[in-house]
């Protein structure tokens, strides 16, 4: 199964970043958001990732200006109709990613492949909106797509193994390192991450030390390379609590349940540096 042309859907963070690293590897891509103003914040910060790329030498000017002329945008599905990859990468909302699969599913050659870039949804779940669940799977990018090297690769249910491998190839390309796993509530990344940001939040809101202490704390002293806090804040509060409204559905347990202050965040409009402002100030 060759895949030459992939679709991004979503301009914002993740979309921006994959349609990138797509670019990169050679693939001639088609990005879609709903509004040119969301495809033009798009293509202005792949273009700026992928200057910083060409400045530090990771890239020549050829393949720059090749990466970007593979390039093109659209606010129309159809654009999208001759893909052989289809990667969604639009709001962690459940109800809108099951809409958009069906129109995809009606839309794409049987033989294509449709991915979700999905943070904990689970796969089997949006694959069975369509009438091609084996060839449905997760290809789960890290923030920022650009400079992280996972890409989790999630099966659904149904998925096949020539799929599984055409995806597992697709991501190669793109330089990244695949890793599979199955099915369940927040796959292993944000099963393992999401928790340790919701706590750190909990402590915010108890007062066990400030925003810039905690990010300190886990900084200096387990090496990480953002602060919990800096980190909710780069993928975004309302992502944020999306997963962990998915944990706390699908594993039950109280330690899963989204931290209050969390909630009370998203609910002002604070959704980190995607909205000027979170735990930090980005203006
Ligand atoms: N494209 C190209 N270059 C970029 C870039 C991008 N998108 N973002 C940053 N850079 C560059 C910076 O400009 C900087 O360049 P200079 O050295 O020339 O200044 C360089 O990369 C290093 O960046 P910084 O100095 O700002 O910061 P850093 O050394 O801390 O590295 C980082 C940045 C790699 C993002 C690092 O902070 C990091 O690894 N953070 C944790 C990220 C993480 O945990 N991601 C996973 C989030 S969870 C997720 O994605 C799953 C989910 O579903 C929620
Ligand atoms: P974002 O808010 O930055 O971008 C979402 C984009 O999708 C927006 O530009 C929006 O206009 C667009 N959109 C919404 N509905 C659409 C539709 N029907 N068709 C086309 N475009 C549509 O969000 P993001 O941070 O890029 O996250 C996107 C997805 O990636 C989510 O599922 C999220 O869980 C996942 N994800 C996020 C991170 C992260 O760190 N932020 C990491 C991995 C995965």
């Amino acid at each position: 199964m060759e895949i030459r042309k992939i679709g991004v859907i979503g301009a914002g963070q993740m979309g921006a970043g994959i349609a990138q690293v797509a670019a990169q590897a050679g693939y001639t891509v088609v990005l879609r958001d709903l509004e040119q103003a969301f495809l033009e914040r798009g293509l202005s910060s792949i273009k700026r990732s992928i200057g910083k790329l060409l400045e530090k030498g990771k890239l020549d000017q050829q393949a720059h200006d090749a990466a970007l002329a593979r390039i093109t945008t659209t606010t129309h599905l159809s654009d999208l109709n001759d893909c052989d990859l289809v990667i969604e990468a639009i709001v962690e909302h459940e109800p809108t990613k099951l809409e958009l699969f069906r129109e995809l599913d009606a839309l794409l050659q049987p033989a294509a492949i449709l991915a979700s870039n999905t943070s904990s949804i689970p796969i089997t779940r949006l694959a069975s909106a369509t009438r091609r669940p084996e060839r449905f799977i997760g290809m789960h990018f890290m923030n920022p797509v650009p400079l992280m090297e996972l890409v989790e690769v999630i099966r659904g249910h149904l998925t096949d193994e020539a799929t599984t491998q055409a995806v597992l190839e697709v991501a190669r390309r793109m330089g990244k390192t695949p890793v599979e796993v199955n099915d369940y509530p927040g796959f292993v990344s944000n099963r393992i991450l999401l928790p340790m940001l919701n706590e750190a939040i909990q402590c915010v809101m108890e007062g066990v030390a400030t925003p810039e202490a905690i990010d300190q704390v886990m900084k200096l002293g387990m090496n990480h390379p953002m602060g919990p806090l800096t980190l909710a804040d780069f993928i975004g509060l309302d992502t944020c609590l999306s997963i962990m409204e998915v944990l706390h559905r699908g594993l039950g347990d109280d330690k899963y349940r989204p931290s209050p202050l969390l909630r009370k965040m998203v609910q002002a409009g604070l959704l980190g540096r995607k909205s000027g402002r979170g735990f930090y100030r980005y203006d």
